[in-house]
């Protein structure tokens, strides 16, 4: 049971509740705006997809997000007053490995830069932030009172940290609730990971690719209640991990052997015929 939503009826820069409930409703891209946030437009439009389907869940509902750098993932949350609850778990580190194969820097990265910013939002609801500055597994979750309906990982981007957060956020969480993604594109083998581990459980779920890079699983009730709201513009999740198997046995199997044995000039001509086999 979630505790009573935060009282804001101005709730975001001296606007009413209201106002927000129509930005959100119309996917209204500028609650983006205030903090910079390492996304793309069709991440952003997933991400108040999700939000609306959290509502939808559960009103109030609580939001937990596991890397969170500047904020630009939770301004969205801070500002809608039937997000009682935000955890934000952020590790911190001043660099991070990666399966893109290196190392990314995050300068001056810290939770009180973080809160700072979403205090120029809103100080009042940066009350509903409980920030956790550890990696997800080293959290006691009996701090984590209000069960997520949504929880966000965007950590590390390797296998073992991936596999790692959704164990966290699938103890964590709300049993009806949403366990989402980002950078599908290179956390994808973990995802895959996960799904087996999910289906040789034989826990009820289902999986969406929505828009950008982002993935998320909905669990339990939720895999039928949410299901068929994201899925009418988005594709179902086990067709888009089938899809990176079959572009990384290409990579495996033919463009790796062609770049070493092939002319470029003999790529360069054959390469549009490939490339329709793959696309
Ligand atoms: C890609 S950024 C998050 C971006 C943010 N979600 C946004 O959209 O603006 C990755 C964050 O993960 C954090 N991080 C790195 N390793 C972590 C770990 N093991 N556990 C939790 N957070 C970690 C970093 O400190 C960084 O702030």
């Amino acid at each position: 049971m979630l505790g009573q939503p935060y009282d804001a009826s101005h709730n975001w820069m001296g606007q009413s509740s209201e106002h927000f409930d129509q930005k959100l409703a119309a996917l209204d891209l500028s609650l983006f705006d205030a903090i910079s946030s390492q996304s793309v437009k069709g991440d952003r439009i997933a991400w108040l997809r999700l939000q609306q389907a959290a509502r939808k869940l559960s009103n109030p509902y609580a939001y937990l997000e596991i890397g969170s750098h500047l904020g630009g993932s939770i301004q969205n949350h801070l500002v809608d007053v039937s997000c009682s609850q935000i955890y934000s778990i952020d590790k911190r580190p001043p660099r991070q490995p990666d399966d893109r194969g290196q190392y990314y820097e995050y300068e001056n990265n810290s939770t009180e830069r973080m809160l700072q910013n979403l205090r120029n939002i809103s100080p009042e609801g940066t009350e509903k932030i409980h920030c956790f500055d550890s990696d997800a597994a080293g959290v006691d979750l009996s701090k984590i009172k209000n069960k997520p309906q949504l929880c966000f990982i965007d950590g590390e981007h390797t296998q073992p940290a991936v596999k790692s957060d959704f164990q966290v956020c699938l103890e964590a969480c709300d049993p009806d609730g949403m366990i989402a993604f980002h950078d599908d594109n290179v956390i994808w083998p973990a995802i895959l990971a996960i799904r087996n581990g999910l289906q040789a459980r034989k826990q009820r779920f289902k999986s969406v690719k929505l828009g950008g890079s982002t993935f998320v699983f909905l669990l339990g009730r939720s895999s039928q209640f949410i299901y068929p709201d994201l899925l009418t513009s988005e594709t179902d999740g086990d067709q888009f991990l089938s899809q990176q198997q079959s572009k990384a046995r290409f990579e495996t199997w033919i463009r790796k052997p062609a770049r070493a044995l092939v002319p470029s000039s003999v790529r360069k001509t054959i390469k549009p015929w490939f490339k329709s086999l793959v696309d």
